[in-house]
């Protein structure tokens, strides 16, 4: 028999008839000779019971027996039976089936499973096994509800984004995997050509240069749900092969770009949560989140800006401060408001913290407690009335509050100082998860110096339109980042679709004529032949879904995903491959050294 229904699905209305049922057997019991087996699929658990007592007329109790005899655990059964009500008081109002079972009139089992390497059902916290076992048995760990939820929600995701760009007149267009190198700042992984010996063709790290050829090609709108391959190092919100819902439009400016992102996530939100998104998304430029946040991916779920305070305590003859900024180092302060726990942070939890900026790279930490109108601490005999007024009045301090003050070179303190503000803002309970707020990263560098070798590399990538000559110092670029909750989760810009601007911004990034012709040689030839004004974006699906299911990695939102060592526990990838197939490759491998990694 066929199922007729699945593991999530009868209720009341379904008293009394016939079923058939085909799942996993999740967990079984027996209570005097009742056995009582949940059996479960994606849609839910369905409690089966075999009660030999009761049994219609006719009904081999026996055939069932031996039949349950190899329902173990995850094997994989059939039972066909009547769907009646749960004896009072068993009923279990946390499942969607939990008002009824199914009294089992036969059964049989159609795979048996081995035992299973984990735990399927609903998992107290600390019980799942460690991620390579999750990931070496991925088929077994998926059957996990959370699993099944995550996959689920991208699904929905995507295919609600699929619809609004369809309406909008995007075309959906697959682009190569096989072509030359995209520079979008990583390795590449590369595959050797056969019947070009010696050659090797790069999978995309991003389908940038065919989404701008289709918009010279006149197709004006373009999407794909396009999968990225980048040999980066590892981390939570990073893998190495990875998905961007990728876009490009012609004849459009940043703002057109924005909306159409706006109105995405708009009728996204309204099709997974039922409500309104709030837009447009706050602009925020890059020096002020810089300013403030001390971080290009401002977390703008809770306050505790940074303020600069070089110059209100510049006269102060404090000898930290002073070697700091007689080296160009910075003063960064937060106020950590009284009304948020200011006033209950003791000397215990300050001393923590001042661990926590050492490990941040920051000397220390230095902090001050506003109270009677003034502020106290071991280092305030050091500035003068005049100071203190002023830096009180440049962090906004009440009485209660307490302030921690940052200093150091300056790059490196206005990270810290932005990490910092994010430990205080989690340890403080800040950031709620179910708040998200989006914000557009805008006015972005077109370029970002190497501090040590002092050459210019593109901020975001070199196809970005300058707002300005090029050559200018500081001149921006037309780009910008979507930002949802401290992550990055997009970033986009208006392209150059001249020619020449583009060959000069690639003389800017360092590039020979002769290496534009060998690596960009056919796009910039492209450009010339009648390329509209065109930008575009490119929005990271994992990490989207990470933040907002709220998982601690992108990891979790992904079938199967490479661990942190790049490998797939699954399928014992990567492997070599025999001497035959590298000859006809023309490949010889040389291991050099064992990367190590954290
Ligand atoms: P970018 O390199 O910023 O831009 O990538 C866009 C978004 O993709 C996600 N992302 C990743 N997700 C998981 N693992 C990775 N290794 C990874 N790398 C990036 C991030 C990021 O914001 N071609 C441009 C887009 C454009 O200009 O249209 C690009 O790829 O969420």
């Amino acid at each position: 028999m066929k199922r007729t229904h699945t593991c999530g699905e009868l209720g009341k209305g379904d008293l009394g008839k016939e079923v058939c049922l085909q799942g996993w057997v999740r967990f079984s019991r027996d209570h005097g000779g009742v056995a009582f087996v949940d059996l479960a699929d994606r849609y839910g658990t369905t409690q089966v019971v075999f009660d030999p007592e009761n049994l219609p007329e006719g009904v081999d109790a026996k055939a069932i027996d031996g039949a349950m005899k190899g329902f173990s655990r995850e094997s994989v059964v059939s039972v066909v039976g009547i769907v009646r009500d749960r004896v009072p008081g068993t009923e279990d109002p946390r499942n969607p089936t939990g008002e009824v079972e199914v009294m089992i009139t036969s059964a049989e089992v159609l795979n048996r499973s081995a035992a299973p390497p984990m735990e399927v059902g609903d998992q107290k916290e600390g019980v799942l096994p460690s991620e390579d076992v999750r990931l070496r048995y991925r088929y077994v760990d998926l059957r996990r509800s959370e699993m099944v939820h995550a996959l689920e929600f991208r699904c929905k995701f995507l295919s609600l984004a699929r619809e609004y760009l369809l309406k909008n007149k995007f075309l959906e267009i697959e682009t190569p995997m096989l072509g030359r190198s995209t520079p979008e700042g990583a390795r590449d992984y590369v595959v050797p050509s056969r019947l070009h010996p010696g050659k090797f063709y790069a999978l995309p790290q991003s389908p940038q240069l065919f989404k701008q050829m289709l918009m010279v090609g006149g197709m004006d709108r373009y999407f794909q749900v396009a999968r990225c391959f980048r040999d980066e190092d590892s981390r939570s919100d990073r893998q190495p092969e990875f998905t961007q819902l990728d876009m490009e439009m012609s004849f459009v400016d940043s703002k057109d770009i924005q909306d159409t992102v706006e109105g995405l996530l708009s009728y996204v939100w309204k099709g997974m949560y039922g409500t309104e998104l709030e837009t447009p998304f706050l602009r925020m430029p890059f020096e002020e989140a810089l300013e403030k946040y001390g971080t290009d991916k401002p977390d703008i779920r809770f306050g505790l800006p940074l303020v600069t305070l070089t110059d209100v305590v510049r006269e102060a003859p404090y000898g930290i401060f002073q070697t700091v900024i007689s080296r160009g180092g910075v003063i960064k302060g937060i106020n950590v408001k009284g009304s948020l726990a200011g006033d209950r942070i003791g000397r215990n939890e300050v001393d923590r913290y001042i661990e926590h900026a050492k490990k941040l790279g920051l000397g220390g930490l230095t902090w001050m407690r506003a109270k009677d109108g003034t502020l106290e601490s071991n280092i305030v005999k050091y500035f003068t009335p005049g100071i203190i007024a002023d830096l009180m009045e440049a962090m906004d301090v009440e009485d209660g509050d307490l302030l921690f003050l940052m200093a150091g070179p300056e790059a490196q303190t206005v990270a810290a100082a932005g990490q910092m503000r994010l430990k205080l803002g989690q340890d403080l309970g800040l950031a709620k998860a179910d708040d998200h707020r989006f914000l557009w990263l805008v006015d972005c560098p077109m370029f970002e110096v190497d501090p040590v070798t002092g050459a210019k590399g593109a901020y975001h990538h070199p196809f970005v339109l300058p707002t300005g000559d090029p050559h200018g110092d500081g001149v921006g670029g037309e780009c910008f980042d979507l930002v949802l909750d401290g992550n990055e989760l997009g970033s986009g810009s208006m392209r150059i679709h001249n020619a020449e601007t583009q060959r000069e911004v690639f003389r800017i990034l360092g590039m020979s004529e002769e290496e534009i012709d060998e690596k960009f040689g056919f796009f910039v030839e492209a450009l010339g032949y009648g390329a509209p004004p065109h930008g575009g974006i490119a929005l990271g699906i994992d990490r989207f879904m990470a933040v907002l299911l709220g998982k601690e990695t992108i990891r979790e939102t992904i079938a199967f995903p490479k661990n942190k060592r790049a490998q797939s526990p699954f399928d014992g990838s990567p492997e070599t491959i025999p001497d035959d197939k590298l000859e006809e490759l023309q490949i010889m491998t040389l291991v050099i050294d064992d990367l190590e990694f954290e």
